[in-house]
């Protein structure tokens, strides 16, 4: 059933909701405020996959633990991340493969990690490619970001990418995640312009800003659907 989420704390960027169960009448980016004890029709358990800083998984259980979404656990397959130091922090249990596992081991590792109940699997800066066998039985249950706009610029270093290729305009795209590379059905994205003579670094920081806004708001707007 779909709930009726009232928009407010409008931010600056631009936002299209590509899914047709996600259409928002407003053309700002905003993010929805829970009301207190503010809880969705089904309570919902989230699984989150990462491997490095971890700053979209935090920005996501912020703003949505006050939605009553669970977040009960995080698959880490790198050691040392900081990611992991957010997971203890936010009091969200941690697994990870045997330290230095090659592709069979981890693999065995993902597919235990994902025999316990969720109604969504966020990835999160994930930086291994999910195989077919992993990925096939979820579809429609599995999400991306990507610091693009898809179909443009996939793969590694799409930001560098898209400054490269002389773009005005860069952005982000939240999509479910098939086998293939950040090939899946667009549910959302939001745009913002290169800045001519920017430093990469900081056209980053605007795109990770960025993120942060549209990951959760496209997430409680695809759990809620349900
Ligand atoms: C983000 O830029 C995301 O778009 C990409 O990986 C990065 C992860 O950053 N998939 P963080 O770990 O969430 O800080």
């Amino acid at each position: 059933m779909k709930e009726n989420v009232s928009t407010s704390i409008p931010l600056h960027g631009e936002i299209h909701f590509n899914h047709p169960t996600l259409l928002d009448p407003s053309p700002a980016l905003c993010m929805e405020t829970a009301p207190p004890s503010a809880q969705l029709l089904t309570p919902k358990r989230v699984l989150v996959m990462g491997s490095g800083s971890g700053s979209n998984f935090e920005a996501l259980v912020h703003a949505l633990r006050p939605w009553g979404i669970q977040f009960v656990g995080l698959f880490c397959d790198r050691y040392g991340t900081k990611i992991t130091e957010r997971a203890k922090r936010l009091d969200i249990p941690i697994t990870q493969p045997p330290p230095r596992s090659k592709k069979g081991p981890l693999n065995e590792a993902v597919t235990a990690f994902l025999q316990q109940p969720f109604d969504l699997l966020v990835l999160a800066g994930y930086m291994r490619i999910l195989p077919e066998h992993i990925v096939a039985p979820y579809e429609g249950k599995i999400v991306n970001i990507h610091p693009s706009l898809l179909p443009d610029f996939p793969g590694l270093n799409a930001i560098q990418q898209a400054v490269d290729a002389g773009a005005h305009i860069t952005g982000i795209t939240v999509h479910l995640v098939n086998e293939k590379v950040d090939d899946g059905e667009i549910l959302s994205q939001a745009r913002l312009p290169i800045l001519s003579g920017e430093p990469i670094e900081d056209l980053e920081a605007r795109v990770h800003a960025l993120e942060h806004k549209l990951y959760p708001q496209t997430v409680l707007r695809y759990l809620a659907r349900t």
